[in-house]
């Protein structure tokens, strides 16, 4: 199958994109490198450099209706970010998802797994979060997620049958992790693992640990990590039962983390010593985010396999062979 991946060449897409490949489907990705690496994109793959806003390049990638599906990925994705420009975040990531949508449409293709996340949940009243707890997004990143979701919901629900939408939106929880060729790098980098990393190989003086006066059990924030790996299986997945599944599904380990253990994880794989220095708490941040990932097991056959360890040791051996990140 013809697969569009937007964001294709970016930590997450580069990896689906691989994976797709290795099934046998076509993969044609779609990214303007604000933040995707050329070099993370496997060899002998179609590339398109245009903006998902793009409509001539849309128009263009849709036609002849050979694409069968889409992976849309391409979007702003740093919380702190997000509370800092708003406008930027609403714009890149609700504004430009209706020309997508419309270019895709137009091209016959009806098909579309979506990038959501656990922000959409914001601060949950129980965990492990389910996909029918209460939506209720505490920061711009989330909010806009949730729209995206919106939207698709309604384009769905507004068609029926082969000439509807159909779409499966997962809600990623805290990704991290590498695999042989592919690794987290962005500038700056504001994610805890790969910052963390950064500190075991003498890069920055300490962590940055962001609150200690949160109410869990050592005072910093839980998430629910999974292992990029494990993500992109679940998008395979879900690409093959867009129809029969179509829905929301939440992508985590079932399992959360303090941000101290996951620093301590990180000395105990490195070896190395990770200072660390409190600071305040960041804008935006919620206390807790676990997963609970029953409904993808169930309707999608997916389970995530490796924990926070493999999670930890896998982008520490991708930081070892690649300290400059990508070659660009
Ligand atoms: N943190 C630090 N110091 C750092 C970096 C992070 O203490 O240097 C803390 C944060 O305050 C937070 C936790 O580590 O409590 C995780 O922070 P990340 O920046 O790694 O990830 P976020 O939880 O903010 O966000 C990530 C994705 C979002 C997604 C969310 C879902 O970036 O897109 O997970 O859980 F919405």
């Amino acid at each position: 199958m013809r697969v569009l991946v937007t964001g294709g060449a970016g930590y997450i897409g580069s990896v689906i994109t691989q994976r797709l490949l290795e099934r046998g489907d076509v993969p044609v990705v779609l990214d303007n490198f604000s933040q995707g690496h050329r070099a993370a994109i496997p060899p002998g793959v179609e590339v398109v450099q245009a903006d998902v806003a793009d409509i001539a390049a849309l128009a263009n990638i849709f036609l002849g209706g050979t694409i069968e599906a889409v992976v849309h990925m391409a979007a702003v994705s740093v919380v702190g970010d997000s509370v800092r420009q708003p406008l930027r975040y609403y714009r890149e990531n609700v504004a430009n998802l209706l020309p997508f949508l419309e270019a895709m449409m137009r091209g016959g293709c009806r098909r579309i797994v979506f990038s959501s996340s656990a922000a959409v949940y914001g601060e949950p009243a129980e965990v492990p979060i389910s996909e029918e707890c209460a939506t209720c997004p505490v920061n711009p990143y989330g909010s806009t997620k949730l729209m995206g979701e919106r939207i698709l919901a309604d384009a769905a629900a507004a068609g029926d049958g082969a000439a509807g939408l159909h779409f499966i939106s997962l809600r990623y929880f805290n990704v991290a992790g590498a695999t042989k060729d592919a690794g987290e790098m962005h500038h700056p980098e504001t994610h805890l693992i790969p910052r963390v990393l950064e500190v075991a190989l003498g890069e920055h003086p300490h962590v940055e640990l962001y609150g200690t006066d949160y109410p869990t059990p050592d005072g910093t924030c839980i998430r629910d990590y999974i292992h990029v790996e494990d993500l992109a299986e679940a998008h395979l997945s879900a690409l093959d039962r867009t129809i029969a599944a179509s829905g929301i599904y939440n992508l985590g380990n079932n399992r959360g983390y303090s941000v101290r253990e996951v620093i301590e994880t990180a000395a105990r794989v490195t070896g190395r010593k990770i200072p660390i220095a409190n600071f305040p708490r960041r804008a935006g941040d919620p206390p807790q985010l676990i997963a609970s990932h029953r409904k993808a097991a169930d309707a999608l056959g997916w389970r995530p396999r490796r924990g926070l360890e493999e999670i930890i040791s896998s982008a520490w051996e991708w930081r070892l062979r690649n300290p400059r990140g990508y070659a660009e």
